[in-house]
């Protein structure tokens, strides 16, 4: 079997740049989308998330602040930065870069933020919209696979669709909107007894662990579709996903590769929600 590789770089850019028009109708109506991101602490991997993410902004023309605070900031302090935010009318996105330092309660730093800016989705009442099937900002990661999963024309609807990992930022929401979409969905978690036994029955895979090599050749159906949402680093320090890429090849009927393939997706979505914020804001 042909396994196509899921250019996701080459439809993140094709969104991107149909952005910049919606962009472009917004200046001219003095309107610039602004976008403010909040980064605590000195983890690694979120300093490159957040810089990629106000490159791309500056790249789409969209407006961003960047508000970084130590390890040790206080809870009051990144409510308060919220609730300036919430009232800021140049800022129509607000992202919270997760995690967080275990002393700060994610859950009520979400919660402040207005659901009206909360262009990651992860608000709780964002969370509920989603789950009765009236969403109003999609969760940037599964948004974006389920743009890749229709730019390639992938049936979803009566397909077995296995999701590993039940995060609330992908697995949970992803699961939701296939759902929604028509198909059966497995959720699989850390404690789920024979993997192999659910990613041998799916049509469509979706891996979201944070675990290298979780997944491999022998434990998928021929022809199957393969989304791998892990960014991981292995042993020789290169870039890899969830799946353990080359044994699939062959295998699969289509597989995302790592780097290049939802990671650009998740920032392209990201300014998506962040555009529409600002679009919303006409009355
Ligand atoms: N950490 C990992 N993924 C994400 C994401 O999509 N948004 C935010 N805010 N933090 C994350």
């Amino acid at each position: 079997m042909n396994t196509k590789i899921i250019d996701g770089l080459k439809l993140s850019k094709e969104i991107r740049s149909n952005l910049k028009i919606r962009v472009d109708n917004l200046c001219s109506k003095n309107i610039v989308p602004g976008l403010a991101v909040i980064l605590v602490g000195d983890n690694s991997a979120s300093q490159v998330y957040v810089r990629n993410k106000i490159k791309a902004c500056e790249n789409t023309g969209i407006l961003s602040i960047e508000k970084k605070y130590p390890e040790n900031v206080n809870e009051t302090e990144l409510l308060k930065t919220i609730e300036e935010l919430n009232k800021n009318s140049k800022i129509h996105g607000i992202l919270v870069q997760l995690p967080l330092p275990s002393h700060i309660n994610t859950y009520k730093v979400i919660k402040t933020i207005d659901p009206k800016k909360d262009v990651d989705g992860f608000h709780v009442i964002n969370a509920g919209l989603l789950m009765i099937g009236k969403p109003m900002f999609l969760p940037c990661t599964p948004y974006g696979i389920m743009k890749l999963l229709e730019s390639e024309k992938i049936n979803i609807k009566g397909s077995e669709t296995v999701v590993i990992g039940a995060s609330n930022i992908v697995g949970k929401p992803i699961a939701m909107m296939l759902l929604q979409k028509g198909a059966t969905v497995t959720i699989c978690n850390s404690k789920t007894k024979d993997l192999s036994s659910h990613t041998k029955k799916a049509d469509i895979l979706i891996v979201a662990t944070g675990k290298p090599n979780i997944v491999e050749g022998s434990m998928i159906k021929t022809g199957a579709i393969l989304i791998d949402v892990g960014i991981n680093r292995n042993e020789n320090n290169k870039i890899c996903g969830d799946i353990n890429f080359d044994s699939t090849i062959g295998i699969a009927s289509a597989i995302t590769p790592v780097p290049g393939g939802v990671g650009p997706m998740t920032i392209a979505m990201l300014l998506t929600n962040t555009v529409e914020a600002a679009e919303k804001t006409i009355v």
